[in-house]
């Protein structure tokens, strides 16, 4: 009896501590704990990698393997059946200087295969375009307030007694502030972008209706194997199968960009896809660029409470042991190299963690050394609105958790000085 009451104490107690909230986020620098990162340049065997070739041949695949199995999971290639079908094409958009094209991305064989609509902006001049690819929240009809936008089939309603057509209304143009396709097209480049819930919604049963459901059998992944993140990034290869279709686009030099989840998700699809020439993260905060080893903002507790669905169940098994993961997300960074990667912060932003993603881009630094490129070569967090680095460039802009034509500028000007001769 009394062994019985224990092992019921005992469970009790572990479902209410496993269950229990995460502590208050701490804000303050002093009380952040002393951590030591994983050195993504020390091998399984415990060996110092360096060379390129060694990391190229051994290393990146290891730690690539060590993000799959314990944090976003698997990820799949170019299904067999995709297929394009563009639906728009306009030249005389931004008063003549663009073109829009739409553009349905089937993943199989037949019109009703499951499908992402992806929203093309190019400049008129200039072929083939560099264009920037990224992934966007509330549906291509929000970037641009033009009617002629087709709407996604996932709609933000205000209140339950709203109609589709209100909802459309009410969001058309609504995210244009993060989209400046004027100043884009104005410097040249385009712009490739795709409603995220096209892949799969963004909840914790969103994996039921998305890519990880409708192309189990097709991509050879059970639902569980892959997450939300996986999945969303799966869908910017799949944009990138089109870009290279397109004649007028030069595909070699895509850049990905996306801000907070989004940034996670470009920063995972970069790591995976080396087609990928440059990656921009934009607040992308914890389990994108910022360290988990930080006790700073955003935990992965508190990460993995709000949205199961972003993660692999393993990551789950860090919630109170960051230090335990054989990762931190300065390796993530590494993986981008050779490739120029530009993290992005903002002031007001703390549950993201500016220092912390400012340290990480720092830490991948030796993995660009091995390619004698210089990364993000300062040892200071840099002021407000100082863009520093080389091939890893940062910033930490004034304001919110957002993506501003501050933000976008120092995109553009990085994207002209590493991406013009490619
Ligand atoms: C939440 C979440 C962040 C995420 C952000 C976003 O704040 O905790 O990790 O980056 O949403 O995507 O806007």
């Amino acid at each position: 009896m009394k062994s019985y009451f224990f092992s019921l104490l005992v469970t009790t107690l572990s479902y209410t501590l496993s269950f229990a909230q995460a502590p208050p986020a701490n804000y303050d620098e002093s009380r952040v704990l002393p951590y030591t990162l994983p050195d993504p340049l020390i091998s399984r065997q415990g060996k110092k990698i360096n060379t390129v070739k060694e990391w190229e041949r051994k290393q990146r695949p290891y730690i690539l393997s060590l993000f799959t199995e314990n944090v976003y999971g698997k990820i799949s290639g170019k299904p067999a059946g995709l297929h394009f079908k563009i639906t728009e094409t306009d030249t005389t958009v931004l008063d003549g200087k663009a073109v829009r094209k739409q553009v349905t991305i089937y993943f199989s064989a037949g019109d009703e295969a499951p499908s992402m609509d992806v929203l093309l902006y190019l400049p008129k001049a200039g072929h083939p375009v560099t264009v920037f690819a990224g992934l966007n929240f509330n549906g291509n009809h929000a970037i641009v307030a033009d009617k002629a936008i087709k709407p996604s089939k996932y709609l933000k309603k205000a209140n339950p007694q709203m109609t589709d057509r209100e909802a459309i209304d009410a969001a058309r143009g609504s995210a244009a502030s993060r989209w400046p396709i004027e100043e884009i097209i104005g410097q040249g480049y385009g712009i490739a972008t795709a409603h995220y819930y096209d892949l799969e919604p963004d909840h914790k049963e969103g994996w039921k209706e998305g890519v990880r459901t409708t192309m189990k059998e097709a991509l050879h992944i059970a639902t569980g194997e892959w997450s939300a993140i996986g999945a969303w990034s799966w869908g910017l290869s799949r944009i990138q199968d089109y870009l290279e279709s397109d004649k007028d686009i030069d595909a070699k030099s895509t850049i990905l960009i996306g801000h907070s989840r989004l940034g996670k998700t470009a920063l995972w699809a970069g790591a995976n896809d080396r087609r990928f020439a440059m990656v921009i993260s934009n607040n992308s905060g914890e389990g994108g660029a910022a360290l988990s080893r930080r006790n700073f903002g955003e935990t992965i507790r508190n990460i993995n409470t709000s949205f199961p669905h972003w993660f692999i169940a393993q990551y789950k098994s860090y919630n109170d042991h960051p230090e335990k993961l054989p990762v931190d997300q300065h390796s993530l960074l590494s993986l981008i190299a050779p490739r120029p990667l530009y993290v992005a912060s903002a002031e007001e932003d703390r549950w993201a963690d500016p220092r912390g993603e400012f340290l990480s881009a720092k830490n991948a630094a030796p993995v660009y050394a091995l390619y004698k490129l210089k990364g993000l070569n300062v040892n200071e967090m840099p002021a407000v609105n100082h863009p520093v680095g080389e091939t890893i460039r940062y910033h930490i802009r004034t304001g919110k958790h957002d993506v501003t034509l501050y933000d976008w500028q120092q995109y553009l000007a990085f994207a002209r000085q590493y991406i013009k001769n490619r």
